[in-house]
């Protein structure tokens, strides 16, 4: 718990770098933000913003979402997460089991790492890392990229507000990885010839924004497809009388490449498929995860382990699985436990037809995270010939 003058300070200091955007509440204490007046002669826009942004233009796909998804074992990524509201509301409403956030600039940065800090129950990781360039007007010194290949596999990537900042390549470039990364894409954006494009970023070179917002997601296609999508209701933006700063979309698109399924049933189908299966992965490789857990698996000792001794005697007859092979297995498995620790999944199952998993290394992977008591894994369909043949497929 910070003390209520400490937490003063601290929004009073998290707000110098970059002001407010998002008025996070702290208990009774909220920052006071320049959003609400961001674009207009002072008067508040708060139903575009904030909590009003969340509840009209996010909500309402969540509650969409939730017919598809158990959140409660799904995990939420929001990139340009800003200070973390939408994060806090997504745990509070919809109990996501996870939560990354990723926010390139600094200020926003310092902000979220404040929300986590308060709100210490969420189950929140947090990435200083912006995806692509910043654009210029963004306060920060941080140009890191986002490295996709190492990047968590998620359920759902919430961009709201954010794609438009970036330059065309890199949104591009992005969306065609985020579709073998993340299973739904939630997109809140302006809609096509907004005037806000002439304003805030004039700064920009080439960004999204100069070319329509909607029409640049729409227009990727490959890769995702829209499934569901909501606009301002033209009555309530003439009420609003800030028609020209609030005409919001939001699309929905689903990842055309991924299956999410079932951890425990991939496990038992997999297991079916040969005694080997078995013996090794009910007994020898929970073990195994264990010592890994522990430290006890190291580069030196990893030839006392079972699963060595077992690949070992495995490969015994074979020329080609030589001793060094399986000590580089047993550590190349040694590093998938602690890897998945970490960040969980990273790169799809490789799945067959049938959903039968990749036979050199997807099993390993479904084994260890069953062991984490994740329950969904992510796969992606290949077409081969090259599988090995299963009677009970
Ligand atoms: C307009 S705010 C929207 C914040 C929040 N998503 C919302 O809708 O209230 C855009 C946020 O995205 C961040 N941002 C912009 N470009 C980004 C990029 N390429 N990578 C990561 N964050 C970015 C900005 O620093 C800022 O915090």
């Amino acid at each position: 718990m910070i003390p209520k003058k400490e937490l003063e300070e601290r929004i009073e200091k998290a707000g110098a770098i970059r002001r407010w955007y998002q008025d996070v509440p702290y208990g009774k204490i909220k920052p006071s933000t320049y959003s609400p007046f961001h674009f207009g002669d002072g008067k508040t826009n708060l139903e575009s913003y904030g909590d009003g942004r969340w509840k009209n233009y996010v909500v309402p796909i969540m509650e969409q979402l939730r017919k598809k998804l158990d959140f409660e074992n799904s995990t939420l990524c929001e990139v340009g997460c800003n200070a973390g509201l939408f994060l806090l509301r997504a745990w509070e409403q919809f109990n996501f089991c996870r939560l990354l956030g990723v926010e390139g600039g600094l200020g926003g940065y310092k902000q979220l790492l404040l929300t986590q800090e308060y709100y210490d129950k969420m189950p929140l990781k947090t990435y200083n890392v912006s995806v692509g360039k910043l654009e210029p007007n963004i306060d920060n010194k941080c140009t890191q990229r986002i490295d996709m290949v190492h990047f968590p596999m998620v359920d759902i990537t919430l961009l709201s507000c954010v794609h438009y900042h970036m330059v065309e390549k890199d949104w591009i470039e992005y969306l065609q990885s985020l579709c073998l990364k993340s299973m739904y894409l939630l997109v809140v954006t302006e809609e096509n010839g907004s005037d806000i494009f002439s304003g805030s970023s004039a700064l920009l070179t080439k960004t999204i924004q100069s070319i329509h917002p909607v029409e640049s997601i729409v227009s990727i296609g490959n890769g995702w497809k829209e499934i569901s999508r909501i606009t301002t209701p033209q009555e309530w933006l003439k009420k609003q009388r800030f028609d020209k700063y609030k005409n919001l979309t939001t699309i929905l698109y689903v990842s055309t490449h991924l299956k999410r399924l079932d951890v425990n049933e991939c496990f038992e189908k997999q297991l079916k498929c040969n005694e080997y299966n078995k013996i090794f992965y009910q007994k020898i490789f929970p073990k195994f995860i264990k010592d890994v857990l522990q430290g006890k698996v190291t580069d030196e000792n990893c030839t006392l382990s079972e699963v060595y001794k077992w690949q070992a005697k495995d490969y015994a007859n074979s020329t080609a699985w030589k001793p060094p092979v399986a000590r580089q297995r047993t550590l190349s498995y040694r590093d998938i436990v602690i890897s998945m620790k970490d960040h969980g999944q990273e790169q799809p199952i490789l799945l067959n037809p049938s959903f039968m998993v990749d036979p050199w290394d997807g099993f390993h992977r479904i084994a260890v995270l069953k062991h984490f008591g994740v329950k969904y894994v992510f796969g992606k369909e290949i077409v081969t010939d090259v599988w090995p043949k299963c009677k009970n497929r």
